[in-house]
């Protein structure tokens, strides 16, 4: 039996009760029901004259997701992002309780250094940058940590983005012309695939972590083009999955056919690996990659992303010619003095405390979930956990669920993740406790039999 709390009335006070499954609402899980069956690859590129008013189907698929109470997304915290918060959906549906659904890995968003710093920053510079990075909006506390990130991953120059996505898009998209070559990992993000997509249409990809597929990619390009480059792009850690290719003999093998290395750190760097160097530290190639993108979004309690290079003329090339870093007003003070703060508590032995403690957060909600039979994907330990489910409208029924019993936690499903392969995606943080791992384990449990159970039992 799991030792939950009760679902919560709007005033959100806990109760515990016991309970070894919770109650469903079987008008939310007819067979068919679009609600839980649908994804929204259906609506993505809708076809027709009528441009205003050709949504229409997807609008209806929404509203009735939100009317079934399965509907994740665009939901707000209420509180700040504390292991306990209250997080709301547009509906007005309250979850007060376990905070397992905010990328704030280590615990910096609330930390008062990092307040302070913010607060410092507003006063002496006020609350925006004076325009593009390129047209005045440069700021000494900019400099410093674009220096700093740049000196910690062991490169010589750091150049800084509105957002990791910008990053990671602006940096591939200026760098690649027409002629050039991306290779990616198939599960590259979003910012990786577009930015490869505006700069060239020689985009390929290989298979997932799969090197054997990656030389194979390889060979077949440089056997009918010796003369232009190839930028081979994955990540530190695919948050999605929990997993992380081996990143040496990766290299080697883009070493061999002339290819350039990049990776995106968004995940790993600050919250991961021997003194918060991620993958890189932790598989000893620091250094070796050629070109490294980030984000703050994750570790460093702020909105922003980074490139940092030991090439002058790529650091000058993508500072001109980066679109969303140079058509973009430039990161706010405010964002640059908390990004420069966690920093420096990331490089501290603070920093190190906070990563022992996410990982081992991490540890123990895998061994509680593997002992009741859940398996949660992934071939690295990270903050974030992602717990299979497999079936779309189990996992959507199962969020509302977890909703409704005092946990706060996103839902990943086709088409973010391949068909069959929906999935909870819990984000630790370094203020959770002991006591917060054995909770959300008992919670998660109770929810995901409970749905399948009523999943299994709908047409009957
Ligand atoms: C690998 C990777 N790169 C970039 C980003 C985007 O970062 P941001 O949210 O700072 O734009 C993400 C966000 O989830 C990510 O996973």
């Amino acid at each position: 039996m799991a030792v939950i709390p009760s679902a919560l009335p709007a005033s959100g006070v806990a109760e515990e009760v016991v309970a070894d499954r919770f109650p469903v609402d079987t008008s939310a899980v007819r067979a068919g029901d679009s609600a839980l069956e649908v994804d929204s690859n259906r609506f993505a590129r809708m076809r027709g004259i009528d441009l205003l008013g050709r949504d229409a189907p997807m609008l209806r698929w929404q509203r009735e997701r939100a009317e079934h109470g399965v509907w994740p997304y665009f939901r707000s915290f209420r509180t700040s992002l504390r292991p306990h918060a209250v997080a709301v959906t547009e509906d007005g549906r309250i979850t007060e309780g376990l905070n397992f659904g905010c990328q704030d890995y280590l615990s910096l968003s609330t930390h008062p250094r990092v307040h302070e710093a913010a607060g410092k920053a507003l006063r002496d510079f006020g609350p925006i940058a004076a325009g593009a990075l390129g047209l005045n909006g440069g700021n000494p506390l900019g400099t410093e940590l674009a220096e700093g990130l740049a000196t910690m991953l062991g490169f010589e120059h750091g150049l800084l983005f509105p957002t990791g996505w910008a990053a990671g898009y602006g940096t591939i998209q200026s760098m690649i012309s027409k002629y050039d070559h991306v290779v990616l990992d198939k599960l590259a993000h979003n910012s990786l695939r577009h930015g490869a997509a505006a700069g060239t249409r020689n985009v390929s990809y290989f298979e997932h972590l799969d090197n054997d597929s990656l030389r194979a990619k390889l060979r077949e390009i440089r056997g009918g083009d010796a003369k232009n480059a190839i930028l081979v792009v994955t990540e530190g850690i695919f948050s999605m999955d929990s997993d992380a290719a081996d990143l040496r003999e990766l290299i080697g093998i883009c070493r061999e056919f002339d290819a350039v290395v990049m990776v995106d750190v968004a995940h790993d760097f600050g919250a991961t690996g021997p003194d918060g160097l991620g993958q890189l530290g932790a598989q000893g190639v620091l250094g070796e990659v050629d070109l490294v993108v980030g984000a703050f979004s994750k570790s460093f309690a702020t909105t922003g992303g980074f490139l940092v290079t030991r090439s002058a003329s790529v650091f000058e090339h993508v500072r001109l010619y980066g679109g969303p870093q140079t058509f973009s007003s430039a990161l706010t003070p405010v964002q640059l003095a908390v990004a420069l703060e966690a920093l420096r508590i990331i490089r501290s032995a603070e920093g190190e405390r906070r990563r022992v403690s996410v990982r081992r957060m991490a540890e123990r909600i895998r061994e509680g979930l593997a002992g009741r039979g859940l398996y949660c994907m992934g071939n690295v330990v990270c903050p974030v956990i992602p717990v299979l489910i497999g079936s779309t409208p189990t996992a959507r029924l199962a969020w509302r669920l977890v909703g409704e019993h005092g946990l706060i936690t996103n839902l990943a499903e086709p088409p973010a993740v391949a068909s069959n392969q929906a999935r909870f995606r819990l984000q630790a943080m370094a203020d959770h406790t002991t006591e917060d791992a054995g909770r959300v384990v008992d919670i998660l449990d109770t929810a995901i039999r409970s749905a399948q159970e009523a999943i299994a039992g709908r047409d009957v």
